[in-house]
């Protein structure tokens, strides 16, 4: 039997390693550790959403999968469909939600942000929690997701605020942006009405230490 993955002992560059791409027991292992770090962001970000009655949803990033159901319990038959770049966690997404892959009602691909493998203009909502950092040129996602996206319809990003990064694991392939920068991006991928709250979160780090930061819910439409 291989050691259970200790989490609070992996290096900065490791750690973000895995943030950017959970792979393997350890990727595995550090998406659970998000689920409880960013259930606060998914909450609002959920209530965001305003998720109506047979409304088709989009999610970038979706890690383990652990927000699926909630995300399907919002409203009366909501249909999901997810891209993770992660093998790994397209199949952990796929075990946690069987039932509902089964049923059709949730569909989860191995895709890549930049480059959506989905008709244009198919989903009425988008939500992308805590993936934008990873993303080598935002205004090419941010395009591919406003394409897939009906006229009128909504994203829900989530991010951390620039000024809440000063752990090391930041320092490894992440990039923050500004409420300036988030609404730019947005504004030239074709989203006119762009809104930013700032929520005031406890989050759980990596070594189990309860810390504060802001974290950008930002609603697009
Ligand atoms: C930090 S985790 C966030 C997971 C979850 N959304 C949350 O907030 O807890 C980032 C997730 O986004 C995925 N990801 C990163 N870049 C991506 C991209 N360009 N397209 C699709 N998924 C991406 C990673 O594989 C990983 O599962």
């Amino acid at each position: 039997m291989t050691d259970p993955v200790d989490v609070s002992k992996l290096d900065a560059p490791t750690l973000a390693s895995h943030l950017a791409k959970p792979d393997g027991a350890t990727g595995i292992a550090v998406s659970a550790g998000l689920n409880k770090t960013n259930e606060g962001p998914y909450r609002v970000a959920r209530a965001k959403l305003a998720l109506a009655a047979a409304d088709n949803l989009l999610e970038i990033g979706f890690g383990n999968g652990h927000e699926i159901a909630a995300l399907l319990a919002a409203a009366a038959d909501v249909t999901y469909t997810g891209i993770d770049i992660s093998e790994t966690m397209v199949a952990e997404a796929k075990r946690r939600n069987a039932v509902a892959v089964e049923a059709g009602v949730v569909t989860l691909l191995h895709a890549a942000s930049d480059k959506l493998p989905l008709a244009a203009a198919v989903f009425d909502k988008a939500l992308a929690l805590n993936t934008i950092y990873f993303w080598r040129d935002p205004a090419v996602d941010l395009g591919e997701i406003r394409r897939v996206l009906r006229p009128g319809g909504r994203l829900v990003l989530g991010a951390i605020a620039p000024w809440s990064t000063s752990r090391p694991v930041f320092r490894h392939g992440f990039t923050f942006y500004s409420p300036e920068q988030l609404t730019a991006l947005l504004q030239a991928a074709g989203f006119a009405d762009v809104a930013i709250e700032t929520l005031v979160d406890i989050y759980i780090t990596s070594e189990g230490e309860h810390l504060p930061r802001d974290y950008f819910i930002v609603s697009a439409t």
